[in-house]
């Protein structure tokens, strides 16, 4: 309505200009170009788009073994080292070893698996969740026995330096199984499907393909990390890979000894 009136002025204006100025017509008065310009409608600003709330990423600790954020990588060991989490709960899903988790992870590791087969028909299974020092030690012992040291650092986390031990990862597996522990399983329907997934349920892809020079561990794509739904949607929305660029941690390649 108002610009339709201010048009309205404008055309009139540039009438009155153009009779005044024609050769035919007596000019009395030159149009004054301020009056013409004064009349021109003063474009309509962009809308400012209301601005995104800034994530806040301190919002919990990164250090703190009870955090959900909390980072272990081969910078950050875990602190205390035999550090335990308060809450393990057995997960109540199909495995491949007995599962325990931190309730809040567990519980999303269930419904998550529940999604896939509500989805898809097909299943998933737990091939590995919480591992203790004393476990992990095992574990890391047992690929450096058949690796070698080197190999083994890319492939199992030392005792001590393990997400595993925080009860909030978990190895998944298709069940049954194919290619489980295994780089293909990134191109079975459960890997894809975690892929694009997992970060609704509030988990990350730890280790992702071509991210050894910053995470430390060769691409698995059958590790996921519980983070909570906050940080797994802002991760996915904003594309960030890994939990070291979006805290600005430095990258983690190798042990500091
Ligand atoms: N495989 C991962 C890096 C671990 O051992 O924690
Ligand atoms: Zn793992």
């Amino acid at each position: 309505m108002l610009f339709s009136a201010i048009g309205v002025v404008v055309v009139a204006a540039l009438v009155v200009a153009i009779v005044v100025l024609s050769p035919q017509g007596k000019p009395t008065a030159a149009p004054s170009p301020s009056a013409t310009k004064s009349s021109t409608p003063t474009p309509t600003p962009t809308p400012t788009p209301t601005p995104t709330p800034t994530f806040d990423k301190t919002q919990f600790s990164i250090d703190d073994p009870n955090s959900i954020w909390v980072v272990a990588d081969k910078l950050r060991p875990l602190n205390p080292a035999d550090w335990e989490p308060p809450d393990l709960v057995e997960v109540p899903v199909n495995y491949v070893n007995q599962p325990f988790m931190r309730q809040v992870a567990s519980d999303a590791v269930v419904q998550m698996f529940a999604a896939y087969t509500a989805q898809t028909g097909l299943a998933m299974a737990s091939q590995s969740a919480y591992r203790s020092y004393g476990s992990q030690e095992s574990v890391y012992s047992g690929w450096v026995s058949s690796l070698g040291q080197e190999a083994a650092d890319l492939t199992s986390a030392r005792p001590g330096y393990s997400e595993h031990q925080t009860g909030l990862s978990i190895d998944i597996s298709a069940d049954p199984a194919n290619c489980s522990l295994d780089q293909c399983f990134a191109d079975t329907d459960q890997g894809i499907w975690l892929a694009a997934n997992a970060w609704q349920y509030g988990f990350v892809l730890r280790y992702p393909n071509g991210y050894t020079p910053i995470t430390g561990y060769e691409f698995e794509p059958w590790h996921y990390r519980y983070v909570g739904l906050e940080l797994a949607k802002e991760m996915h929305d904003t594309g960030v890979m890994t939990l070291e660029e979006f805290f600005g941690l430095p990258p983690a390649p190798t042990y500091a000894n």
